[in-house]
């Protein structure tokens, strides 16, 4: 099992489409480790998208999400990087996939409503930036045996 940070951004709180987006992914079979809104302080942005940094679009994303409050989520699935990446779709709303979470609700660049983190080191990390550990709540799914076959010993 996999773990990865999902942020909500502003403009998907705004425009009221928090609750469908966090939807998808309890439908898709994600459990939910952690979950808080938070308004993020500017260092903390910085630092998060420091990879970033010196590009021309840094600046303007670091006051987009810093203006005004996200949902933070840490997620658990198999595969829960690879997966949730493709179920926001390409980073510029007009390119993402329909069925996407990005292709059904953005046509910006910018304001694309969510990030997950890109690697499994990179989700780790970024969940050590935003989380306590007595935040995460990874207690054992009752559902696991319906969501995966567990039936040879491993989770298919
Ligand atoms: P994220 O980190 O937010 O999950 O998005 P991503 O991996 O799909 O895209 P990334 O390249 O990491 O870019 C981070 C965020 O910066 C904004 N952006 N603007 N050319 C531009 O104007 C531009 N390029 C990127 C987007 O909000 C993107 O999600
Ligand atoms: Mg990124």
């Amino acid at each position: 099992m996999e773990r990865t940070l999902l942020i909500i951004k502003p403009d998907a709180l705004q425009r009221r489409l928090a609750g469908r987006i966090v939807a998808r992914f309890e439908e898709k079979g994600f459990q939910i480790v952690a979950l808080k809104l938070a308004r993020l302080p500017e260092a903390v942005i910085r630092r998060h998208y420091g990879a970033h940094e010196g590009k021309p679009f840094y600046e303007p994303l670091v006051r987009y999400m810093s203006g005004s409050p996200v949902l933070l989520l840490v997620v658990r699935a198999r595969n829960a990087v690879a997966v949730a990446r493709k179920m926001m779709g390409a980073t510029f709303g007009a390119n993402a996939d329909p069925g996407t979470i990005r292709g059904d609700f953005a046509v910006s660049n910018r304001f694309n409503l969510i990030h997950g983190s890109d690697s499994p080191e990179a989700a780790e990390r970024e969940i050590a930036l935003f989380f306590k550990p007595e935040e995460l709540h990874e207690t054992p799914d009752p559902q696991e045996g319906m969501i995966y076959d567990l039936s040879t010993g491993e989770r298919v």
